[in-house]
């Protein structure tokens, strides 16, 4: 005999290790709250369309506030034998209320049930997370704010290109995150829906008010096919998806500050307490945190491929496969709360080395356009302005110096159209402040910017 509470058909138990294999309680033991709640939900509802008595109900409601109260206290304790979260917790308010707990599954599957657990908990977290995005925008606009007239190299092909502003340069994460955060945003509307009393999958005999769970659990809808309900994990996939764009933005800028704090760069430096020291070599200081969200980057692709994969192919309704949808999105989303909280400390704390930034940029070519810009001002096509600001950076390279060292006359020598006011033309400073085209690094038009962000952050603190 089987001592599962699904055990009545069975004439002998599994052994442990194929228990083990099978089990879920591990990792699932993470929606603890999310599943009293739903039972809470179901047997309120159980109540109200009076399929139990009100003596039942009180009883179970009792056993579940019981387990709420122990689960928050970290007190519960689970079983392996009980295969899963569901099942553990079904168990214990039997051992709590006595038989009439078991009326509880009344009208309900597992297979409803884990699929309402996930959408609570998803829905919460998501919330959370982006709270976390908007503080880490709220640290870059701060962050860029102190940089605005900070120039440094621009880069395209990660050769110097033209000099920007450095708030600039962070300002581009702030609207990369301004996506992720509406994609996570918008797909709560994917993730409110109750799948709770589509049952295994076709629903139930028992007279159930799906509406009303949904309301008492704050869902907005219910799924419309039951069929659908316990088999749809699109809306984890969907999670997954924005948390991988999430982290390649992430990554992108986990990249650059590596870079940066090179002793090639020296454009930043990272506060102690987010770096760390060599085992071997005391001289040194590692961007570790930056390295490990990069890494970690991977792990966020393969929960969103193995996902993916689970999903491929598999035929309605509910399988065991659905079962391998938890751990990549418990992953996922502990590595990206992880990282978010982490990137915005790092921003917050870095130093901005001005003078290499400085040294860096009047040390380099990348106020070429602006002598070819000039020389098509004077009238020549820009064609042939590239070509002779071209011949003049050749000129600089044989001579070891940049354009900013030439004399008046070695310029002339290039084209006569050039004169004295060339050099003010050629400052970084001038190449960065004229730029002022829209959504360009010129000051004024970042100063725009920084101010469009900030009325984005709070019009959602008024919403
Ligand atoms: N532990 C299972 C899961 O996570 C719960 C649903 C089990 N349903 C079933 N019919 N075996 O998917």
């Amino acid at each position: 005999m089987s001592s599962k509470l699904w055990g009545g058909r069975f004439q002998k138990s599994a052994e442990q290790w194929v228990d083990e294999f099978g089990a879920s309680i591990s990792f699932d033991q993470e929606l603890v709250l999310e599943d009293l709640e739903g039972s809470i939900a179901h047997v309120t509802m159980l109540g109200t369309t009076g399929i139990l008595n009100h003596e039942e109900v009180v009883a179970i409601k009792k056993g579940l506030h019981t387990l709420q109260k122990k689960a928050e206290e970290n007190e519960l304790h689970y079983s392996v034998e009980q295969e899963d979260i569901h099942l553990n917790l079904e168990k214990m308010l039997i051992d709590i209320v006595g038989p009439v707990g078991g009326k509880l599954h009344t009208g309900r599957s597992r297979n409803d049930q884990v699929a309402t657990d996930m959408h609570l908990f998803l829905k919460r977290h998501v919330k959370k997370t982006i709270a976390l995005i908007i503080s880490l925008q709220n640290t870059i606009i701060e962050k860029s704010k102190e940089h605005i007239e900070t120039i440094a190299p621009g880069y395209t092909h990660l050769q110097r290109a033209q000099p920007i502003s450095f708030a600039h340069h962070l300002m581009a994460y702030f609207w990369m995150l301004e996506r992720d955060k509406s994609r996570f945003s918008e797909s709560i509307s994917r993730i409110d829906l109750s799948p709770l009393g589509a049952g295994a999958l076709a629903g139930t005999t028992f007279p159930i008010d799906r509406e009303l769970t949904a309301n008492l659990l704050g869902f907005s809808d219910i799924y419309q096919n039951s069929i659908d309900a316990v088999s749809d994990r699109d809306f984890i996939i969907e999670f997954l998806s924005n948390s991988s764009m999430l982290m390649t933005h992430l990554s992108r800028l986990a990249e650059e500050i590596i870079l940066w704090s090179s002793e090639e760069f020296r454009f930043i430096e990272l506060d102690d307490s987010f770096s760390t020291g060599s085992s071997i070599m005391p001289q040194k200081k590692n961007p570790d945190m930056a390295e490990l969200i990069r890494g970690k980057t991977g792990r966020v692709y393969g929960n969103l491929i193995g996902l993916l994969t689970v999903m491929k192919g598999l035929p309605l309704a509910y399988n065991k496969d659905l079962q391998e949808d938890k751990e990549g999105m418990f992953d996922t989303l502990h590595t990206i709360t992880g990282s978010l909280r982490i990137f915005e400390g790092m921003i917050r704390t870095m130093n901005i080395n001005q003078d290499s930034l400085n040294k860096a940029v009047h040390n380099d070519f990348s106020n070429a356009t602006e002598l070819a810009d000039y020389l098509v001002t004077k009238g020549l096509p820009f064609r042939e302005a590239h070509e002779i600001t071209g011949k003049l950076v050749y000129y600089c390279i044989e001579h070891s110096n940049f354009l900013l060292d030439l004399s008046l006359e070695e310029m002339q020598q290039a084209s006569p159209l050039i004169e004295s006011d060339v050099f003010k033309v050629l400052a970084p400073e001038t190449a960065v402040s004229r730029r002022n085209s829209q959504g360009g690094t010129g000051f004024e038009e970042v100063r725009k910017q920084i101010e469009k962000a900030q009325d984005i952050l709070s019009s959602l603190i008024s919403m």
